[in-house]
């Protein structure tokens, strides 16, 4: 299979790394400025030999050369500079994600569309107008990341091994993240059996400015190893057809009483892309916290669109 990325940013460029040197699929990096994606497509292609795999990695200036695409990953944009709030990226980067969406649905009329770009809820929303495909084909990274850096931090507090903490977030990707203290484990063990609930707060709250601290520590630009982490294993859970429960950022049609919308909910990924939305049932205060943040995306919608 082949995977499109758009925007052979930091994000783009070390998710199409990760794609390649996971032998997942063949990779065509595209951007704006010329020389770049394909500066780096040879770059990466020149590694092969040495990550001891045999994926074909090209770098294109031209849709035409993404034709065919199981998945389109949209990354193109500006990342957020230290101060600025992801809403601030709005305008701009709804116009840049709308055009790449069109281009790239000209060519791979069937292909699964992943949005990386932010705000993320409200590009993904734009995606899935700008490319009039079914609502299973196109979704939105934010919650594998924001699940993986909660995990991180109780990891960290509780000096055991990161892959044995599960927990997820759900909600949009901001300050209005809606992090699930109450069915984090530690393999099976709730983390409220082995924090106090002000530690866990300030886990959660660390969990909410995730992106903005390491803006804050970085100055250029945001993070983009773990965001390229995160989204290569949705391609994979689609490309392997795993169908992992993780949680993506979809449109909704009255899961979780939210209609006409992209938030993050726990979804099934398999090569039908979300092949289902789990809808879990929430506390009043959860609850609560996901219908703020539905109307912060909601409001983002409506400013993307005037
Ligand atoms: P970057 O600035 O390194 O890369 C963006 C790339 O997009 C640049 O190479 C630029 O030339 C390209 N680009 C701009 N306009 C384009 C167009 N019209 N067509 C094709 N390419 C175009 O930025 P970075 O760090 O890779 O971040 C990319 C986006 O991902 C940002 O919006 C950032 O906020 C977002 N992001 C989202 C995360 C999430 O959890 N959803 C996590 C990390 C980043």
């Amino acid at each position: 299979p082949r995977v499109t990325v758009v925007g052979a940013g930091r994000v783009g460029s070390t998710l199409a790394q990760r794609i390649a040197e996971k032998n997942l699929a063949d990779v065509v990096l595209l951007d704006i400025v010329e020389g770049m994606p394909q500066g780096l497509a040879l770059d990466l292609l020149e590694a092969r030999g040495l990550e001891l795999h045999n994926r074909q990695i090209s770098g294109t200036n031209n849709y035409a050369d993404t034709a065919n695409s199981a998945i389109v990953v949209i990354t193109a944009g500006f990342p957020r500079k230290p101060g600025m709030s992801r809403d601030d990226l709005l305008k701009i980067n709804a116009k840049i994600v709308v055009e790449a969406a069109k281009n790239a649905i000209a060519h791979s009329p069937n292909a699964i569309f992943i949005v990386v770009t932010n705000p993320l809820d409200v590009m993904t929303y734009l995606t899935w107008q700008a490319t009039n495909l079914p609502r299973n084909q196109v979704m939105g990274m934010a919650g594998v990341l924001d699940s993986a850096r909660f995990e991180t931090f109780i990891a960290l507090e509780l000096g055991v091994l990161p892959a044995d903490v599960k927990a997820m977030v759900l909600g949009s990707h901001g300050d209005l993240m809606v992090p699930l203290a109450r069915y984090a484990t530690v393999n099976g063990i709730p983390i409220t059996e082995l924090l106090d609930a002000e530690t866990i707060e300030r886990l959660v709250q660390r969990t909410r400015n995730g992106g903005a601290e390491i803006v804050e520590l970085m100055h250029t630009g945001g993070a983009f190893f773990a965001p390229a982490s995160a989204t290569s294993l949705m391609v994979e859970s689609i490309l392997l057809n795993q169908s992992r429960l993780l949680p993506v950022a979809a449109y909704l049609q009255g899961e979780y009483g939210l209609n006409d919308l992209v938030i993050g909910v726990p979804c099934r990924l398999g090569c039908g892309g979300i092949e289902s939305i789990l809808e879990l049932t929430l506390s009043d205060e959860e609850r609560a916290a996901l219908q703020t943040s539905a109307e912060s995306v909601r409001s983002n919608i409506e400013r993307a669109q005037e």
